[in-house]
């Protein structure tokens, strides 16, 4: 075993919104030695929330809008693509990126795309996860790291975390635990995934 250090794998975090699980991404990357940093952070929306936090944290940020493409979702990949491939990226994490990704991305880095969904997948894809969870009167819900494959939310899971719910509880609450338990698997998950890469 070499004593050398690793170079942090790279790693672009793709956001549409207000982004706090890109921030704790960002901030297990800065505090603890886990083995990838946040290389860049890139979202289809201008003004996206997120992308002030992660310019404040010292990350470089990216806009690939997807309006100018319209209908044509591949061109707009093509696009996010090439800004990724020319920061040097290894590993893509979304993290509440509101595109459905075509076969096209999704081949172009399968094995190397991660994403976080909240519900105790294969539970709940899609939308609307805590709503569903309790009209089902489930008494657990959650939230899963997985890779990206073609089908929407679908990939293999990396890890799940589980969260109660309880008497009472609100679409708007139960979102909220969870976003915690979200913030605390996902660099986990990512920082495990990272370690374990093979790198060409
Ligand atoms: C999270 O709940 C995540 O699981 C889902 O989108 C939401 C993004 O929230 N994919 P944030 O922007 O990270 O706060």
């Amino acid at each position: 075993m070499s004593s050398q250090a690793v170079t942090p794998v790279r790693v672009a975090v793709l956001i549409s919104g207000t982004g706090s699980n890109m921030a704790a991404l960002i901030d297990a990357a800065q505090q603890t030695d886990s083995g990838y940093e946040v290389a860049l952070v890139l979202s289809n929306i201008e003004g996206a929330g997120g992308l002030a936090v992660a310019a404040a944290k010292g990350v470089a940020t990216a806009t690939a809008p997807h309006r100018p493409f319209g209908k044509d979702r591949e061109a707009h990949e093509r696009a996010v693509d090439a800004v990724l491939r020319d920061a040097g990226i290894e590993v893509v994490a979304l993290a509440g990126y509101m595109r459905v990704l075509t076969s096209w991305l999704v081949g172009g880095w399968r094995g190397r795309m991660l994403n976080i969904h909240p519900s105790l997948l294969p539970l709940y894809p899609g939308l609307d996860t805590h709503a569903r969870a309790i009209a089902a009167g489930d008494a657990e819900a959650g939230c899963t790291v997985h890779l990206v494959t073609e089908g929407v939310d679908e990939g293999p899971i990396l890890g799940q975390a589980r969260v109660a719910i309880v008497a009472g509880d609100t679409p708007e609450a139960l979102a909220e635990r969870v976003k915690t338990a979200e913030h605390e698997l996902y660099p986990r998950m990512l920082a495990a995934f990272c370690r374990d890469l093979e790198r060409g």
